[in-house]
């Protein structure tokens, strides 16, 4: 039996400690479509400390795997961990490295796949996403709008780069007439995509 009530505690550590994990609004909303499609394989990119993760696997339907991809060895001990902890190992498989490296030897087809890691790469593990993701499927992008930074004139040197990226990652994706894509105003910003057809 799965120890879902662990993860208040495993949400305390990541806020407690700057971890960018979910939003609970984005969390919610997110849990809500899950639970709606009732997916069997979901892809993650950018797993941190396995928040997400395990939120979706309740979702799942009987069978159904995770496979999420995480750059930063640290983070990837303290996802293992959590996911052992909670009892959700035989429906959650965690991949280290960076995504752009492992995404090429992907080669099964997701019911939805979810990007939460660097902001300046979003274009390329779009591309990835829609070659991954089955017809009817959905791709989740979160962090779109970065702190309101893509929709503000004014933006730090520092920011600028990936801020410039989102923009064209958004409107490359809103363009793409394969898909149903919606842009919500929630958490930081979160797309939501539809494929309507295979790429
Ligand atoms: C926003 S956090 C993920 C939060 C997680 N999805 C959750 O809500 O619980 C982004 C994570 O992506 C990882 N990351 C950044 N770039 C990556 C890459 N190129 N490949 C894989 N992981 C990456 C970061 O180390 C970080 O842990």
């Amino acid at each position: 039996m799965a120890h879902y009530e662990l993860l208040e505690e495993i949400e305390r550590y990541g806020r407690k400690n700057k971890i960018p994990i979910l939003l609970d609004d984005s969390l919610e909303y997110i849990n809500n479509l899950l639970s709606k499609i009732k997916p069997k394989r979901i892809l993650e990119i950018g797993t941190a400390i396995g928040f997400s993760a395990i939120n979706f696997s309740k979702y799942l339907t009987e069978g159904g795997r995770i496979d999420t991809i995480e750059i930063e060895s640290l983070r990837v001990e303290q996802a293992l961990e959590n996911i052992e902890k909670v009892g959700v190992s035989d429906k959650i498989r965690v991949m280290e490295g960076d995504a752009l490296n492992i995404l090429p030897y992907l080669n099964e087809l997701y019911d939805v796949v979810f990007i939460d890691a660097a902001k300046g790469k979003y274009n390329e593990f779009f591309e990835h996403a829609l070659r991954l993701c089955k017809k009817g499927g959905y791709i989740i992008a979160d962090n779109v709008l970065y702190k309101g930074m893509v929709q503000s004139d004014y933006n730090k040197h520092k920011q600028r780069t990936a801020v410039n990226k989102l923009r064209i990652f958004i409107s490359s994706v809103l363009s793409n007439n394969k898909l149903d894509s919606n842009l919500l105003d929630i958490g930081d910003g979160l797309m939501i995509c539809k494929v309507k057809e295979e790429n």
